[in-house]
């Protein structure tokens, strides 16, 4: 026996020198939270390419150990995007809560894998209370249910299954998708593209899909829905879905819930709403109204990573009839469930595409109880009303153009050149050069043909001031780009 070897594996869990290397980590984190949140980091996305971030990273891994750990993390800080900075105005992930950082450390030292009640009691049970929460801002009654599972795609694609077990009036999880039957599911042009990817997963294929054309504001309307539909149904489809955004990707739009969900009722069509980024508006009391009627939806997807602050991922997948919370995978993994599936509502893999899975719970949990509920509705008011006034310093700006009024944190704007450039091409050429300063993160989006810069203001410490710096770093890059 190798007992040399053994004692190396034993050592590996020494209490001391874990707090020890624990101490300087967190050390080294706070310092990074405090560069990062006063601006002082060099870049917010250091301007490095694939192929000379793949030479940074060797793969040359010694069979003994040949690097420092702290340096390693210092490394993988220094060229991470640095969502913490207040110029970090690009994708729909928020800048981590302390709280919510520590609680996933410990998270991962526990490591509860929450398949079933036994791998993970707690935080199956803080999912549950998570998930109870939520739906009474939903506006549903106790037969609501739900879960957790790895991001809004999941979730997306989780409900989606659910809808095409309730809705295709045979057991199609067992029996397969019949090419007979045509199924459809109608869904924004506006959609994220992780429902028309559920929707070719669950293999209805491209056309399974079905797009509704969006008025001004990026929104379907009554008309549009009933066009959409009736088009699918006269080529032989079967509608049983409608997907709705609340809010879109792109621009941040909601459709409007109440009347969708009439039209889905009229129709029997399962209403899913895809609130991965703005279901948290139902914490505001100035933006509920946001969402009207998502309490009519069947399903609801509400990504925590976004606007709760939360280190990703975290998804909540939340049913108004909690019996079809089930439906998604019906299928029993015998070793692991005994008994019928509702009655074992705590072993929650039954419900989820994930065996194993992150600890999610405890940091919402933790954070909910620590920060209050207060503090998550006053974000997203603040957030949203900031981009409200971002949009009024856009309108009164006569080089720049707004997409549309923002309803959300989502802003989408381009500069107006007066000379013979291709503004679509110097919008490219302007996200491309900020990036490459380093001062700011955006991104950019096509609508209808036109590129434009667009923002998502998620940062708790970006103010008016730091809009105002992008568009007079605009106004310098634009005179510099040709
Ligand atoms: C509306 C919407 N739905 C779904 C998603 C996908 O969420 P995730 O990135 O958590 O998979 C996004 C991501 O931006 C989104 O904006």
């Amino acid at each position: 026996m190798n007992t040399e070897f053994k004692t190396e594996l034993k050592d590996i869990y020494n209490s001391e020198s874990f707090r020890e290397q624990g101490h300087k980590i967190i050390d080294i984190l706070a310092d990074y939270l405090s560069d990062a949140t006063s601006n002082k980091v060099k870049y917010v996305l250091p301007p490095v390419s694939p192929d000379e971030m793949l030479k940074k990273w060797s793969n040359d891994f010694k069979e003994a150990p040949s690097e420092n750990f702290e340096e390693l993390i210092k490394k993988a800080i220094e060229y991470s995007h640095h969502l913490h900075s207040p110029n970090y105005i690009g994708h729909q992930i928020g800048p981590a809560l302390p709280n919510g950082i520590l609680a996933e450390i410990v998270g991962s030292m526990l490591s509860n894998g929450s398949a079933v009640y036994e791998m993970g009691p707690v935080n199956t049970i803080l999912e549950k209370r998570i998930i109870e929460w939520m739906s009474q801002l939903i506006g549903y009654d106790n037969t609501a249910d739900g879960f957790f599972t790895s991001g809004g795609t999941l979730g997306n694609l989780t409900a989606l299954l659910a809808a095409r077990q309730a809705k295709t009036g045979y057991d199609i999880w067992t029996d397969g998708v019949s090419e007979n039957e045509n199924l459809a599911v109608l869904v924004s042009e506006q959609t994220h593209y992780s429902s028309k990817r559920a929707i070719q997963i669950m293999g209805l294929g491209e056309k399974g899909a079905i797009p509704v054309a969006t008025n001004e504001h990026y929104q379907m309307t009554l008309s549009s829905i009933n066009d959409a539909y009736n088009s699918a149904v006269k080529s032989g489809k079967k509608v049983i879905a409608l997907v709705a955004n609340a809010c879109s990707t792109a621009t941040g739009t909601y459709d409007s819930l109440e009347e969708i969900s009439e039209f889905c009722q009229e129709h029997d069509l399962w209403l899913h709403v895809d609130g991965a980024h703005g279901a948290p508006a139902l914490i505001s009391e100035k933006y509920r109204g946001l969402l009207k009627g998502i309490h009519l939806a069947d399903s609801v997807v509400w990504d925590a990573h976004k606007m709760m602050l939360m280190p990703s991922l975290i998804t909540a997948v939340i049913f108004k009839n909690g019996n079809n919370s089930y439906e998604a995978f019906s299928q029993k993994a015998s070793y692991l469930f005994e008994k019928e599936a509702t009655e074992e509502w705590y072993n929650l893999a039954q419900r989820t595409m994930e065996c194993t899975k992150n600890m999610m719970g405890l940091k919402l949990y933790t954070s909910l109880m620590t920060y209050g509920t207060k503090f998550f509705g006053d974000y997203v008011t603040q957030m949203y009303d900031l981009t409200k006034e971002c949009s009024e310093i856009i309108s009164n700006s006569s080089d720049f153009e707004l997409a549309m009024e923002p309803q959300s944190n989502i802003i989408c704007f381009r500069f107006l050149n007066k000379d013979s450039r291709d503004t679509n091409v110097l919008q490219k050429m302007i996200r491309k050069e900020i990036l490459k300063r380093g001062l700011f993160y955006i991104v950019q989006t096509t609508l209808r043909d036109k590129v434009y810069l667009r923002c998502t203001i998620i940062n708790p410490l970006t103010t008016d001031k730091t809009f105002n710096d992008l568009l007079n770093e605009i106004r310098i890059i634009e005179k510099s780009v040709q």
